[in-house]
């Protein structure tokens, strides 16, 4: 795993969209494994921007989000669907039909993860997966003591992720309790991982991932598993707990 320590958030995203941009660059068609969340929230502005103002094209893109709600209708307000849309595709060029999220309004919810599963798999894989990281390590919606061969799958929110997402929702009760999310064992298959960290409430996240130990009960470990993983990590984040 390579750690770049960087300034502050600012920093952080910048490094990403270089990660992101360059990939693009490199290659013809290429999958992207997008989060959600506050973290990559200046990648996409930056990714925004470098289409607004230098003409990048996305037409190349096809992307994967790591996870949705289950029981959100697309365009309710908080659901990642709208993240997604509001903060990155609406702005830019990439083809609609070639973005995709879970559907956490499924009828059937197994089978819809199975569907997920397909996708990914029919798309060639996840050229390069980006992650933010739980408080209490979770990656993903992947609680702690999610096994790590866990493929697509339905997952009860811990009751700190439900009030950490709180703040995206009208009131903490209407966060829902349930998510479909990617397993860690899809994660792991994407070709490489970045993961973004940034302040000092991931700070005891980040010392206990550097510890460097395999931890069931702290999801974000399984990338010590995973051959090409970059963390970008702010100042703040890499403060020892
Ligand atoms: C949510 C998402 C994760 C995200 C995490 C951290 O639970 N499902 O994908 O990484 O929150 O969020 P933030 O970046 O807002 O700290």
């Amino acid at each position: 795993m390579e750690v770049l320590e960087v300034a502050n958030y600012e920093e952080m995203s910048m490094t990403a969209t270089r990660i992101l941009l360059n990939k693009m660059n490199h290659t013809q068609k290429v999958t992207l494994g997008l989060a959600t969340g506050a973290t990559p929230r200046g990648m996409y502005q930056m990714l925004v921007a470098s289409h607004q103002e230098k003409g990048v094209s996305f037409r190349n893109v096809q992307t994967v989000n790591l996870d949705e709600y289950v029981g959100l209708e697309r365009h309710h307000p908080s659901s990642y669907h709208t993240y997604m849309a509001m903060h990155f595709f609406r702005w830019i060029d990439i083809d609609r039909s070639h973005t995709h999220l879970p559907n956490g309004k499924a009828e059937d919810l197994t089978l819809e993860c199975f569907r997920y599963e397909d996708l990914i798999h029919h798309m060639g894989g996840v050229d390069l997966q980006v992650l933010g990281l739980g408080r209490n390590g979770h990656i993903g919606f992947n609680e702690p003591g999610t096994s790590f061969h866990a493929r697509t799958h339905v997952v009860e929110l811990a009751r700190s992720t439900r009030r950490a997402n709180a703040r995206y929702f009208a009131r903490e009760d209407e966060v829902p309790s349930r998510a479909i999310t990617m397993g860690i064992a899809t994660i792991l298959e994407s070709r490489e991982i970045v993961l973004l960290a940034s302040g000092s409430g991931k700070s005891e996240a980040i010392t206990r991932l550097l510890e460097g130990k395999i931890q069931h009960q702290f999801p974000a470990t399984a990338l010590l598993e995973h051959p090409k993983v970059t963390m970008i990590v702010d100042r703040e984040a890499l403060i020892r707990q």
